[in-house]
């Protein structure tokens, strides 16, 4: 044990720690300079970035819904909330079945975000300010409206066309069965029948996702080359990196064979089908991507970035994908998925450390998307428990300990926007306004993402608080409730207890903070509810999972508590970081 818990006789009782009053809290004088050596550092190694999801973000056009000179309005909140970049979702020309994730050209915006011009104004703001931008590249599929996808249609079976997707006749006497029993992950089978000459007998093409949604084979080369021509397109544009969707995806088992629990993808909304993901040739692609990040690096000495959204069972089978020669990143979600639990933390912790730390990457943490159900809201209820008995605010008091705790770990973090304002899940949206395709395709609301992808609000006390302006303003294109009041921007701002101050706070010590960041971790002993380490040479966090308050497992100058700590507690649900005191260690 490193550090004595205090009340057994330790340093610690004898040099209680000065209270924590929560994030109001900043302890200037405990603040080393900033680190050295800044400039050799691989800046993406332990950087926080923020999730822009652009529809929602902010609307100047007044239609309702969020664009690029609406992120650019925003760049000076983000840079003062002390994030290091931005990735921003989507925004090319889509018929948005899924929100941009069904992509019609890979060239362009579309005209509901804005347009190039807008989007070179966006990337030379951030980057005055200092704030990497990365793209989110989509490349398992494209849409039905891409027009490869219309030529393909067009063209007909044997086509070259064709072959840049999957077609493949179907099975049973007339070709009415799909080609295989592969289930889509957005409900309903993974397979749709086209015409042929005006007749529905026509082959069958797969979607992993939506019928709007073809996945391209990525064993013909043409669809390698045309996508490198992408990302050059937009590396050209100065851009630092992209977030690569579905990136365990994009090869398949080249015979297409039955997969032996074909409901399971869409029963866990998980890539778990073993012959649809997670296939070896999809690292070939990887390397290349990777090595045209290093060509530019080359050409002017800035770092690219990569950083995939990689769905895989295990964090062994993900730290394949961050070997020195592909991916920069992958995101944890071994992490974002673990229930509130002490033991099921500091598994996943413990799993990524070694698992992927042991690749020479950094672990890249998230907590949220938008694609999950805000940690507020996650965290309020413990799964297979009942609600009773838990006091209103344990959500926003878990996740405000949560934010602490990750941006406390070695590696790198992303913010999805709102979590930095408290923002819970909007769980009673009307089913009229719901808009997310699983929802439409399985009739459930158990997965539906649109709660989290509710318009941010900026100011005042009504809808669409600040988020859409101008006199014939359309609503925001979806429903903000009420109470979205006590979330506002300039509430959180103007309150030096709120979520905002938490995260800005936590990010401004993680950047001065030579112990923070990209470092060691050594795990502390405490008791049986709490999470504590140490980080470098004396920071530590603890986290009291519990609901009980515990002696602190720490002396040491007070830096930043998720909550209130009197002087020598760490109360339930409460995260802090302390400086530890030399004489002490
Ligand atoms: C990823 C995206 C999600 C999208 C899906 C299909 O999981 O995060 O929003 O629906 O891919 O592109």
């Amino acid at each position: 044990m490193l550090i004595a818990t205090a009340g057994n006789g330790s340093s610690a009782d004898s040099a209680p720690s000065p209270s924590l009053p929560g994030p109001a809290s900043t302890a200037p004088s405990a603040v080393p300079a900033p680190r050295s050596g800044e400039a050799a550092r691989h800046w993406w190694r332990d950087a926080v970035i923020y999730q822009v999801y652009v529809r929602s973000f902010l609307d100047t056009t007044g239609d309702g819904i969020g664009d690029l000179a609406g992120v650019r309005t925003g760049l000076p909140y983000l840079k003062k909330l002390g994030v290091d970049g931005i990735w921003l979702s989507p925004f090319y020309p889509s018929p948005q079945h899924d929100h941009g994730y069904d992509v019609a050209d890979y060239r362009d915006v579309d005209p509901v975000y804005g347009d190039l011009a807008e989007f070179d104004r966006l990337v030379a703001d951030a980057h005055r300010l200092g704030l990497k931008v990365l793209l989110d590249i989509v490349p398992n599929h494209c849409s039905s409206e891409h027009p490869w996808f219309r030529a393909a249609l067009k063209d007909g079976p044997g086509s070259p066309a064709r072959s840049l997707f999957h077609f493949a006749d179907g099975r049973g006497p007339d070709g009415e069965l799909p080609p295989n029993n592969w289930r889509a992950m957005f409900g309903g089978p993974a397979w749709s029948r086209v015409e042929e000459d005006g007749a529905a007998a026509g082959q069958w093409y797969l979607h992993m996702f939506t019928p709007e949604q073809p996945d391209l084979n990525w064993r013909n080369p043409a669809v390698a080359a045309d996508f490198e021509d992408v990302l050059r397109f937009w590396l050209d544009r100065g851009v630092d990196g992209f977030r690569i969707d579905v990136a365990a995806g994009l090869f398949k088992h080249p015979e297409l064979p039955d997969s032996p629990d074909p409901a399971a993808d869409e029963r866990t909304r998980d890539s778990v089908n073993p012959l649809a993901w997670n296939q070896p040739e999809v690292h070939g692609v990887w390397r290349e991507w990777r090595a045209l990040c290093e060509e530019y690096t080359a050409r002017d000495g800035r770092d690219r970035l990569l950083v995939g959204e990689v769905s895989v069972r295990t964090p062994a089978e993900q730290a394949a994908y961050v070997r020195p020669d592909e991916l920069h990143q992958a995101f944890f979600f071994h992490l974002l998925t673990a229930r509130w639990d002490v033991a099921t933390f500091r598994r996943v912790i413990s799993e990524a450390l070694t698992d992927i730390a042991d690749t020479g990457s950094t672990v890249t943490w998230v907590l949220n998307n938008h694609d999950q159900v805000r940690t507020v809201t996650r965290y309020a209820t413990d799964p297979g428990h009942t609600t009773e008995g838990l006091g209103s605010g344990l959500g926003p008091a878990r996740a405000r300990a949560a934010a602490l705790l990750m941006l406390a770990l070695p590696g790198a973090a992303y913010v999805y926007q709102g979590e930095e304002l408290g923002l819970p899940e909007v769980v009673d949206l009307p089913d009229e306004a719901l808009t997310d395709p699983i929802f439409h395709r399985t009739g459930s609301r158990e997965h539906i993402r649109d709660g989290c992808r509710v318009p941010l609000p900026w100011s005042g006390l009504a809808s669409p608080f600040g988020f859409t302006s101008g006199t014939d303003a359309a609503r925001p294109w979806l429903p903000q409730p009420d109470w979205f009041a006590e979330h506002a921007t300039d509430r959180a701002l103007a309150d030096t207890r709120s979520f905002w101050h938490l995260y800005r706070e936590g990010l401004h010590l993680r950047r001065s903070l030579p112990q923070l960041g990209e470092g060691t971790l050594r795990w502390l002993d405490s008791p049986p509810q709490v999470l504590a380490f140490v980080r470098g040479d004396g920071l530590v966090c603890a986290v009291n999972f519990g609901t009980e308050p515990v002696a602190a497992p720490a002396p040491g100058i007070p830096l930043l508590a998720s909550g209130d700590c009197p002087a020598g507690i760490l109360p339930g649900s409460t995260a802090a970081w302390w400086m530890h005191a030399p004489d002490a260690r």
